[in-house]
C-alpha cells in the first residue's frame, strides 16, 4: 500500500476535512415492537469516530451494541426494528434520510461489516475467491482474471498462506481463524472509510484471537480506517483500540479514551467488567462477577438501569436516570474525551 492511504486527505479518500468524525452517531434510539411489546434496545446512543481510530464499544450480551451497528450499516431487522429517533452522519451526511438505493451504494465501498460468524456470512456453494472477486466485478466491472488475481492479492494482505493455491477452496475449507481473515479480506476489498467488526475474534480460540485482533489493527493502520470493535470482552481490545463506549441496556454508561479507563474507571458498571478480567499474576483466585443479569429491555428498572446490580447503589438510583456527564478531576479540570452516566461518578473516580 502506498502512504497516500496514511493521511485523511489522501487523494481519493472523501473523508471531508481531518476535523469531520467519518461516523457520527446521535442520540439513536432503535425498537423493536414485539407480542409481548415495544423493546427499546438502544436508547440514545451517541458515539464518534474519526479516520485513523479504533473505538471500542464494549457491554455484556444484549446491551444494544449489535442492533446499534446494524442501524448504523442499514441492515437493521425492520421490521420488527425501527429507528425511533436520532441522527447517522457519515462524513457529515445524515445517512438516515437516504433513500435505501442510496444506502446500498455505501455498502462495500464505504462501510464494510465483519461478523462474528464467517462460515454463516460466507456463502457455502461459491469458493472463496469467487466470492472476494464478486466485489471487484460488482463495483469496479473488473473482468474474472483480475477480480481472481485481486482476491488473490487480497489474501496474502490478510496473510493467508499460499494464496494463490487456496483461492478456489471452499469457506468450509479453512480453520475459523483463516475464515475470519478472509472475511476481514471481504470488508477491506473496497476499502471503505468506516469498518464495524462485531465480535470478530469470539469464535476463536485464545491464541487465533490475538492473531486475527493484531491483523486488524494493523491493517486499520494501513489503511487510515474509522473501525468500530465491538466486543463483551474487554481483554480484548485492551491493546488495540484508542477509545471506548461502555453500553448497558441500551445506553452508553461511560466513554474514555482506553488507557484512562484501565488505570481509573468512572463507573461501577466498568469497575465491575474490570475485575471479571482474568488475570495472570492471581490464578488460583475466584474470578469476580457482576451479580445478577442485564435486565429485560421490554421492561428496565427505573432510574439507574443498573441499579438493581450495583454495589454503590443508593435511592437516587432507583428513582433518577443518570446522564451522561464529563467526568473532572477533583480541582474541577475536564478530563478530555471522558464521561460517566453514574450519580456518583466522582466517588468511583476519586474514592
Ligand atoms: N430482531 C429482534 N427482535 C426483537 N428484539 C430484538 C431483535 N434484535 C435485538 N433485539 C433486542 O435488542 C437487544 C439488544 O440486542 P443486541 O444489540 O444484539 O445486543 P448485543 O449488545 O449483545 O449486541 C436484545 O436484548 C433484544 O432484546
Ligand atoms: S447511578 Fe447508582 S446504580 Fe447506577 S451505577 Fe451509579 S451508583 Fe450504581
Ligand atoms: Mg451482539
Amino acid at each position: 500500500m502506498t502512504t497516500s492511504h496514511v493521511t485523511a486527505q489522501a487523494p481519493g479518500r472523501r473523508s471531508g476535512d481531518a476535523d469531520t468524525p467519518v461516523l457520527e452517531v446521535r442520540d439513536l434510539h432503535v425498537e423493536f415492537k414485539t407480542r409481548e411489546g415495544i423493546v427499546k434496545a438502544v436508547n440514545g446512543v451517541n458515539y464518534s469516530v474519526r479516520a485513523g481510530e479504533t473505538l471500542a464499544v464494549l457491554g455484556e450480551s444484549g446491551s444494544g451494541k449489535s442492533v446499534t451497528a446494524q442501524a448504523i450499516m442499514g441492515i437493521l431487522d425492520s421490521p420488527p426494528g425501527r429507528v425511533a429517533k436520532g441522527e447517522i452522519l457519515f462524513q457529515g451526511q445524515d445517512i438516515l434520510q437516504l433513500p435505501e438505493n442510496e444506502r446500498r451504494k455505501l455498502r462495500g465501498p464505504k462501510m464494510a461489516m465483519i461478523f462474528q460468524d464467517a462460515l454463516s456470512a460466507l456463502n457455502p456453494v461459491y469458493s472463496v475467491g469467487n466470492q472476494l472477486g464478486e466485489m471487484f466485478r460488482v463495483h469496479q466491472g473488473m473482468s474474472k482474471k483480475d477480480a481472481k488475481a485481486k482476491a488473490i492479492e487480497l489474501m496474502d494482505r490478510v496473510k493467508i498462506p499460499a494464496a494463490g493455491s487456496r483461492v478456489n477452496d471452499y469457506p468450509h475449507q479453512f480453520s475459523g481463524g483463516m475464515r475470519q481473515r478472509i472475511m476481514i479480506a471481504m470488508a477491506l476489498a473496497l476499502e471503505p472509510d468506516l469498518i464495524i467488526a462485531d465480535e470478530p475474534t469470539t469464535a476463536l480460540d485464545v491464541t487465533v484471537q490475538a492473531q486475527v485482533m493484531d491483523l486488524l489493527a494493523e491493517l486499520q493502520r494501513e489503511y487510515n480506517m474509522g473501525l468500530i470493535l465491538i466486543t463483551h470482552d474487554l481483554g480484548v481490545v485492551a491493546d488495540v483500540a484508542d477509545k471506548i463506549a461502555v453500553m448497558y441496556a441500551g445506553r452508553i454508561v461511560e466513554q474514555s479514551p482506553i488507557h484512562e479507563l484501565y488505570k481509573r474507571p468512572a463507573h461501577p458498571y466498568t469497575r465491575g467488567l474490570l475485575d471479571s478480567i482474568p488475570r495472570l499474576d492471581q490464578k488460583g483466585h475466584e474470578l469476580y462477577a457482576i451479580k445478577g443479569l442485564p435486565p429485560n429491555l421490554l421492561k428496565a428498572p427505573s432510574g439507574c438501569a443498573f441499579n438493581p446490580r450495583c454495589p454503590k447503589a443508593q435511592d437516587i438510583c432507583r428513582t433518577d436516570v443518570p446522564a451522561l456527564l464529563p467526568v473532572t478531576e477533583t480541582d474541577g479540570t475536564e478530563l478530555a474525551g471522558r464521561s460517566s452516566a453514574c450519580h456518583f461518578w466522582k466517588e468511583q473516580i476519586h474514592g
